[in-house]
């Protein structure tokens, strides 16, 4: 079978199993097999596939079809310009979380040479690395520091980092309950879906993406309510809390703040959902 053929066919199968986007999955499910950029199957369209080459798509297109996201299939997305390595143990990375890196970017800019030190970041359930990884290439004279329950995660965050080279320094504990020290930024996109709401997810996410990065603990405000009262020990006085919130949530989340902090406008997605929260510690 051609390159031509194999997509033609896969397309097709994808659209029957109603797999969105069927003929751009077929391409880069076909560019993963063979190990190219998907320009490369234009050009090639021709080229015969080896029995092991369709073998391998039949395995990639079996696990799509029965509900595997794409990027733990082909192991990455992207994430503000960059690609990030994921796999089952991290939370595929959001486009509405680069809200957060740009959110510490914008305030980040305005601190530029005061204080006179290098800006310290706190990133809390880094998952794949995505925000700590980008903020520190972004930032390179800031200090980036990030955190995970999850040493399966750190892994991949750690490996993302080593590829893309950023430094960032990892560690493994509950929220930041090892850490001591003040931040000027912490940035945190934390589990917020409650247990009883598992129906309500797409088949995808509940199946294959990682229960520890999806639900809350407690009720959905668990780890928020961690990170308001421990942040107001750590961060420096005028440093900045920015959380990534779900839906319906913004009133709840910005109800957590006491006196000490001052509340920010929230940045709202494409959809207008109410996504970023960034609250402001006056003292
Ligand atoms: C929603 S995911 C976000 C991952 C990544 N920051 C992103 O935005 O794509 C939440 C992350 O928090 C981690 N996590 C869950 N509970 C935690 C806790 N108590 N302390 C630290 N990290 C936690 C999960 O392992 C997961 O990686």
């Amino acid at each position: 079978m051609t390159i031509r053929e194999a997509l033609r066919s896969a397309a097709e199968r994808l659209e029957l199993h109603h797999i969105s986007n069927a003929r751009l999955t077929s391409e880069l499910l076909l560019a993963q097999v063979l190990l190219v950029e998907r320009e490369y199957l234009y050009a090639h369209d021709d080229r015969i596939l080896t029995d092991d080459e369709s073998q391998a798509l039949e395995d990639h297109l079996y696990d799509r079809i029965g509900g595997v996201p794409l990027q733990y299939i082909v192991g990455r997305q992207e994430f503000f310009g960059r690609y990030f390595h994921v796999n089952p143990s991290v939370l595929i990375p959001r486009p509405e979380t680069e809200y957060i890196v740009e959110a510490v970017l914008d305030r980040a800019k305005g601190t530029r040479g005061r204080p006179p030190r290098p800006l310290e970041i706190l990133d809390v359930g880094t998952g794949s690395g995505c925000i700590a990884v980008t903020l520190a290439l972004e930032l390179p004279e800031a200090k980036v520091f990030a955190t995970d329950i999850s040493l399966d995660a750190l892994v991949v965050a750690h490996s993302n980092a080593a590829r893309l080279g950023a430094m960032v320094q990892f560690a493994c504990m509950d929220v930041m309950d090892a850490l001591s020290g003040r931040f000027d930024f912490i940035a945190s996109n934390p589990p917020y879906v409650r247990r009883d709401e598992i129906t309500y997810l797409q088949r995808e996410v509940r199946e294959h993406e990682p229960h520890v990065a999806l639900f809350s603990p407690e009720d959905e405000l668990a780890i928020y309510r961690r990170l308001v009262l421990d942040g107001e020990g750590m961060l420096q006085p005028g440093g900045h809390l920015i959380m990534e919130i779900g839906l319906g949530m913004e009133e709840r989340v910005l109800g957590l703040f006491g006196p000490a902090w001052e509340k920010q406008p929230t940045k709202t997605d494409l959809q207008g959902i109410p996504r970023t929260v960034v609250a402001r510690l006056t003292k």
